[in-house]
């Protein structure tokens, strides 16, 4: 029997077993085949749901997966969500799929090429941030290109009880468009409809998990602006020792990519960034490309 598996899913360990990825965050799943995710069963997709709140972090290997066998595990787990602030990412014909890549089209730079610069959750400058993420990998730069993740429950647990007592009552605004974003540089600017879905979010600092009741720290480098009632001078200090705290490799797990790989996380108790750790001023180079697919689920 898995750790990470409670009792009432024992039917599951029939299925896949886990391996951890690092200490505090992340589980391999080994086993099964996502490509025919009908035939998981729902005892099994109870019990990865289950690991994967409590670990933040699913990697399947080797998966192979094309966009409808991707939608179709996504939807295993629930309603998808919006996936991006708009649907110019999207592929064709798959407006619930975002595509990150550095791959040119039409001789024009990507607008997704450095989309994960800051660590941040996904989507947290909406009113309602999505509850989980899907990444593919298609083609990963030969060296590098990684993904880094982090377990902000743990970070969280570390914190003292003078700070912990001072962020519980506090909310932060979230918002693309904040002092320190960097997400929308290199980006077309949005159009009104657009603008109305993506004007700004106030969001608890720290966050109850609804699933398993652990306290998070829930504020995130790409989108928080500032504490509500406070300045971004007075905020910035602050935040600055909770994002170090953030970056702690104690807290982490990186992931190399290879091809059909699929990573599945928690975005309420894990944060992620892609650190441009390869060849990124020769993108036209074949060995530097990078293709990855995402879903979100609401
Ligand atoms: C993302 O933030 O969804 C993309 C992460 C990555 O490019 O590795």
């Amino acid at each position: 029997m898995n750790a990470a598996l409670a009792p009432e899913h024992a039917a599951a360990a029939a299925q896949f077993s886990l391996k951890p990825l690092s200490f505090r965050i992340g589980e391999e799943v080994i086993g099964l085949d996502l490509k025919r995710c009908d035939e998981i069963s729902d005892d099994s997709i109870a019990a990865l749901w289950r690991t994967l709140t409590h670990r933040g972090l699913l990697l399947f290997r080797n998966q192979g997966l094309n966009h409808d066998q991707h939608l179709a595990f996504t939807r295993r787990f629930g309603p998808l969500a919006l996936t991006g602030l708009t649907s110019r990412y999207a592929p064709e014909g798959y407006p619930d799929i975002f595509t990150v890549t550095n791959i040119r089209k039409n001789g024009q730079r990507s607008e997704t090429e450095n989309a994960a610069q800051q660590w941040h959750t996904d989507q947290t400058f909406l009113k309602v941030p999505a509850r989980a993420s899907m990444l593919r990998c298609e083609i990963p730069p030969q060296n590098g290109g990684d993904t880094m993740f982090c377990s902000t429950q743990h970070v969280y647990d570390d914190l003292s009880d003078g700070l912990k007592k001072t962020l519980e009552p506090l909310s932060a605004f979230h918002t693309l468009f904040g002092t320190r974003s960097k997400v929308m540089k290199g980006r077309k600017a949005l159009n009104d409809e657009e603008l109305t879905r993506v004007e700004g979010s106030v969001q608890p600092v720290i966050l109850t998990h609804p699933d398993t009741g652990r306290k998070i720290l829930y504020i995130n480098e790409q989108c928080v602006d500032h504490f509500e009632g406070w300045t971004i001078e007075e905020s910035a200090p602050l935040l600055d020792y909770l994002y170090a705290q953030i970056r702690h490799p104690m807290y982490q797990y990186r992931h190399r990519w290879s091809a059909g790989d699929v990573l599945f996380w928690d975005n309420r108790c894990t944060q992620h960034y892609a650190p441009l750790d390869y060849d990124f001023a020769n993108l036209d180079a074949p060995e530097n490309r990078r293709l990855m697919f995402r879903s979100t689920l609401a």
